[in-house]
């Protein structure tokens, strides 16, 4: 069990947050065994498919270890289910106060979408200090973190939305990056046709961004 308060370090650990769509819940344990062989233990399963609470329970009891998120997470209904299945942090695409009390009362990490610096200091006006910068990409990527990062000195970012593997070290650069998330380790064509192995190669080489080898 991880407590709220251990997400963050969690998080920093992790470096990548893994976003999975996925169809049958019954590939969450080769698709966790090929994150965690590639050096993630952490992935957010999206509440997008009618797959999703089985792929939470079923990793929750085969798989102890790995941290699970869940995420798309739009209403308190939803909360509480993920919750009930074994997820230990909410992810969601905004910022929605009812989503946010209601996981802070059930002692749930969360962990909302943030786009704008008015959302950002609503966020922390809840409590909020880790926030998902969405859709990263679009709304700026690291140069964002960096003209926010001045003025919310506090805030850390799980920038996500069109983030690939070549940007790594510029979100990292910004220093208020816990970690990056984001589908591309875990495409949804790989998980389709069973190529598990690329997703285990896609996150090495995706930490490998982050510790180059160094040269002899
Ligand atoms: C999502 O919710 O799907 C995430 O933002 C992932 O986005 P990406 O697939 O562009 O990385």
């Amino acid at each position: 069990m991880i407590a709220p308060s251990d997400i963050e370090a969690a998080l920093r650990r992790a470096r990548l947050l893994p976003v999975l769509v996925i169809d049958d819940a019954a590939d969450i344990i080769a698709i966790a065994d090929a994150l965690r062989d590639g050096g993630v233990s952490m992935v957010e399963i999206t509440c997008r498919t009618p797959a999703a609470l089985d792929a939470i329970r079923l990793l929750r009891n085969e798989r102890p270890d790995m941290v699970i998120g869940a995420g798309t997470v739009l209403t308190t209904a939803q909360a509480a289910s993920v919750q009930a299945a074994g997820a230990q942090f909410v992810v969601a695409p905004a910022l929605n106060p009812a989503v946010v009390e209601s996981c802070q009362s059930r002692g749930i990490a969360v962990i909302p979408g943030v786009a704008t610096p008015t959302e950002m200091e609503s966020a922390m006006r809840l409590g909020l200090h880790i926030l998902k910068l969405f859709p990263a990409e679009v709304i700026g990527g690291a140069a964002m973190i960096d003209a926010v990062g001045t003025v919310f000195p506090d805030a850390r970012f799980v920038p996500t939305g069109g983030v690939r593997r070549d940007q790594l070290r510029r979100y990292f650069a910004t220093g208020r990056v816990l970690a990056c998330g984001g589908g591309w380790m875990v495409k949804p064509e790989w998980i389709r046709a069973r190529k598990f192995a690329l997703v285990r190669d896609e996150v090495r080489a995706s930490l490998a961004e982050l510790n180059p080898p160094v040269a002899s």
